[in-house]
Order: structure tokens, then sequence, then C-alpha cells
């Protein structure tokens, strides 16, 4: 490894950054050289890059000497202490956390939708969307481009992937608890998940809407560069592992069909369509896990407002909602 880039990754024990390395490696990223970062409880730990065993290291400010990419995946807390060190030392941040979002000199990239927004790096930092952006804007950003899109009215039905090991590690639990008959244990959300859905993802903000919503709007108006953008949505955890599912009415400027939606979407990379009710086909969870493409089915005329299309969209959260995304931005750079 002699040619390529010099890479770090912050949280690669965690279920995000374990999935950074395999897309760096599918991906052949041009690694030069590789740090695994995580907390002091993870130093000394093994971990293997491109078959080399590589040792973890303790996340410090002094981690970052001689490293061009800096990949962040241990929460918010850690990215606003340690992003503007890597930064300093002179390595291009991506940020997985939602901690420098929406700072205006921050650039929130989606490749296939705002690749250009890379180009503007003033504080050496780029952040990754949150997932369930990521998914419906892979189905509403074609349709954007041509019809122009006006409002979103969404229904998430999010993965416990996304609340890091902690969220599929409960799952894992009650499922075996309610099996085999053993007390079931709850740690990582407010209420019991296996058997159960949770319509509260992250915390809840004024107006009773939670933080995941807002970003939804919020995150979604600055991909876009649509600052007047409408949207509405309920963000809720289901007992799923790892993927997302969306659920969209989406409104535009223009007249848009169900046939046009269909053309807008073909040959657009990372998204594909699986539409077809008379054979029950339509995407699910599981069609996504462990893939890069997201896919959209169901898409109907709304029944309800003008202009409007009715869709699902599922992908899986871990790779395009999280670590794929970060990656791309990376060959981007
Ligand atoms: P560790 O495994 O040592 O706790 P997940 O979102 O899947 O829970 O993963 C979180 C990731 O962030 C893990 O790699 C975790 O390391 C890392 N992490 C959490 N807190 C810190 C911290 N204060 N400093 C460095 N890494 C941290």
């Amino acid at each position: 490894m002699s040619e390529g880039k010099h890479i770090a990754i912050a949280g690669a024990t965690g279920a995000v950054g374990i999935e950074m390395m395999k897309c760096l490696e599918e991906r052949n990223f041009p690694v030069a050289s590789i740090k695994l970062l995580a907390s002091a409880r993870s130093a000394g730990k093994t971990m293997t890059f491109n078959g080399k065993t590589i040792e973890v290291e303790e996340l410090t400010h002094d981690s970052f000497e001689g490293v061009d990419i800096a990949f962040f995946s241990a929460g918010g807390g850690t990215s606003k202490e340690f992003a503007p060190s890597a930064a300093k030392a002179g390595a291009i941040v991506i940020d997985n956390s939602s901690a420098f979002r929406m700072d205006e000199d921050v650039p929130l990239i989606v490749p296939e939708v705002n690749p250009e927004a890379a180009k503007n790096t003033p504080k050496g930092i780029i952040a990754n969307p949150n997932c369930t952006t990521i998914i419906s804007l892979m189905a509403l950003a074609p349709l954007h481009e041509k019809y122009g899109l006006k409002s979103i009215i969404a229904s998430s039905y999010q993965a416990v992937s996304g609340s890091g090991q902690a969220g599929i590690e409960e799952l894992n639990q009650q499922m075996d608890a309610l099996v085999n008959n053993k007390e079931i244990e709850i740690n990582c959300y407010p209420k019991q998940i296996v058997s159960n859905v949770i319509p509260h993802v992250d915390v809840f903000q004024e107006g009773g809407y939670t933080k995941e919503e807002l970003k939804m709007l919020n995150e979604s108006r600055k991909i876009l560069g649509l600052t007047d953008l409408k949207v509405t949505c309920t963000c809720v955890r289901v007992p799923v592992m790892r993927s997302h599912s969306v659920s969209i009415t989406a409104a535009f400027e223009k007249p848009i069909s169900v046939e046009d939606a269909r053309a807008a979407f073909a040959g657009k990379p990372g998204i594909k369509v699986v539409d077809s009710p008379e054979e029950e086909l339509y995407p699910v969870p599981l069609d996504t896990t462990c893939k890069d493409d997201c896919l959209v089915g169901r898409i109907r005329e709304d029944k309800v407002i003008d202009n409007a299309l009715a869709l699902w969209v599922v992908g899986d959260q871990v790779r395009k909602g999280a670590a794929l995304n970060a990656v791309q931005i990376g060959e981007i750079l």
C-alpha cells in the first residue's frame, strides 16, 4: 500500500465504522494507510482491513497527523470535540453525525444529488446527512429534477441499526427473550421494540416533533437548495435489523404521472424501481439489507393532493444511509 490516501476512521468498532471499512475494501478505495480509532475501551483490539491486521487506537486530538481523510462515526459529541482537531491537522473530515449538518460552512452531501457542494469546504468538514433523509432523497431527487418538488408528507419505518450496536443488541436480546420466555431487557429504547413499533426517534422538540423529524425538514431543504420546501414527517422505530423504509406523498410544481416517475428513475444511479403489484412485487427491508441500491415501489397518483405521487422507498440504513454515502463523498474528493 504505497499510493492513495491516508485514512482514519473514528468509531471504527461501531456498526457504521465496520461497514465503512467494508465499503472502502469493496470499492477498492485508494488507501495508502488506515488508522482505526475508537474509545479507550477498544484500544489494543485488532481488526482486519484488506487482509492486514490493524490495532485499534484510542481517539485523541493528536490522532490525525498525516491523515488526508478522516471519517467520523462515533456520535455527535465525539465529532464536536475531535473533528476540528482533525481538520486543523489538515484532514478533510467526513462526519456521519448531526453535529455540523446545518452549519452553513459545512456542505451536506448525497453524492447522487448535490456532489458539486464538495467543492466548498471552508471548515475542512463535510457532513453526511441523516439516514432517513438520504434514503428519501434518493427517490425524490430524480423527480424533483424534472417536476419541481413542493412538499413531502412522510412516515418512516426505521431499523434498529440506526441506534448503532446498542440498537442491534437490544433487538437481538429481546427476540431471544421473547422466544425463550426470558426477561426482556429495555436499555436503548423508551419501550420494548420486539413485537412493537415506537413513534419516537431521537428527542422531542418544540411543537411535538422529534429531532429526527426536523432533520428530514431541514436537511432536505439544504441538500436540494429549496429553502421553502414543506416537509412533515412521523419517524417510527420498527423491529427491523438494518433497512429503513419510508412511505412518502410528494407534491410537485408540474403535473406528474406514474409513468413520468418511472421514466425519471430510469438509469439513475443508486435507485431501482421494484413495482409490479400484479406480481406482488414491491421493496421490503430485507431486499436492501447489505446492498448499495435503494429501491422504490408502490408508485401511485395521490388521491388527496394535486400533482402528487405516493411512493414507498427502502434502503440499507448502515450502508447508503451512512457508511456507503460517506465513502462515496470520499470518492468525490
Ligand atoms: P467503542 O467501541 O470503543 O465504544 P455504535 O454507533 O455502533 O455504537 O458505535 C459507536 C462508535 O463510536 C464505536 O466505535 C465507539 O467505540 C466509538 N466511540 C463512542 N464514544 C467514543 C469516544 N468518546 N471516543 C472515541 N470513540 C468513541
